[in-house]
C-alpha cells in the first residue's frame, strides 16, 4: 500500500467522511460513545455542517488519511467557545480502517492533529477518553505522551457489556 496523504478534507467530500465515520461506528461499537444507529439517522446537512466547521477550524477540526483517493483514517478534536474552557481540546473519532492498521497511520493522524491544535495558539491541554480494553488506542496515545489521569467505571455500554473508560491528558507546556 502506498504512503497515505494526511490532510484536512474539503467540505464537498462530506459523503466520503460520512461513509468512513459510519464504518467506524458499525465496526467498533465499544470504541466510541456515539452509536451507528444514531448517526445513520443524521440528515445530510448535519454531515455537511460537521465537515465544514472541521475544515474551517470552527470549534473543531478533523484530519484524514487518504490512499489513492480512498479515505482510510481520521482523527478529530473539538474545543469550547467558553472563555474558561477554550484552552482545552477533546480528541474524538480516532479510527483507521482494519486493512490499513499497524502502519503508523493513526500516529501520523494524531501528530498532525496535535500540531494543528497547537497552531491555534489557545490550546494548552488535550484530553480524551478511551476504552480501558482498547490496547492499540491506549498504546497510540501513550506513545504521544498522553497520561492516564483516572478511570471512569462501567461508563460505556455497548453490545450488552459495560466498559471502563480511561481519561487521558496531554499538557502542551509540559512536553
Ligand atoms: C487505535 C487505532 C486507531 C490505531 O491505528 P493504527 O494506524 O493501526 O495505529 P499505528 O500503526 O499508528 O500504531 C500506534 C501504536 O499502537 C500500537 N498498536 C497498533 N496496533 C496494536 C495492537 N493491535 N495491539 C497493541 N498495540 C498496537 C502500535 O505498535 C503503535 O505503538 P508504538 O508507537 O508504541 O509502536 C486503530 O486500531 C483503530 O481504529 N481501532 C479501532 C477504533 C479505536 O479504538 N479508536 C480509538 C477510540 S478512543
Amino acid at each position: 500500500m502506498p504512503e497515505p496523504t494526511i490532510m484536512m478534507l474539503a467540505p464537498k467530500r462530506w459523503r466520503e467522511a460520512k461513509q468512513l465515520r459510519l464504518a467506524a461506528l458499525r465496526a467498533e461499537p465499544s470504541a466510541f460513545a456515539a452509536s451507528y444507529e444514531d448517526e445513520l439517522a443524521f440528515p445530510d446537512d448535519v454531515w455537511i455542517a460537521r465537515l465544514t466547521s472541521a475544515y474551517e477550524r470552527d470549534g473543531n477540526l478533523t484530519i484524514f488519511a487518504e490512499v489513492e483517493g480512498a479515505l482510510l483514517g481520521m482523527a478529530g478534536a473539538g474545543w469550547s467557545r467558553k472563555a474558561k474552557l477554550q484552552h482545552v481540546a477533546e480528541v474524538y473519532s480516532v479510527y483507521v480502517s482494519p486493512e490499513a492498521r499497524g502502519r503508523g497511520i493513526a500516529s501520523r493522524l494524531m501528530r498532525r492533529l496535535l500540531e494543528e491544535l497547537r497552531s491555534l495558539g489557545q490550546i494548552e491541554k488535550v484530553s480524551l477518553t478511551v476504552n480501558s480494553e482498547a490496547d492499540a488506542a491506549l498504546r497510540l496515545y501513550q506513545g504521544l505522551g498522553f497520561k492516564i489521569i483516572g478511570t471512569s467505571r462501567r461508563t460505556l455500554k455497548a453490545e450488552g457489556r459495560a466498559y471502563n473508560l480511561h481519561i487521558m491528558e496531554l499538557h502542551f507546556e509540559s512536553e
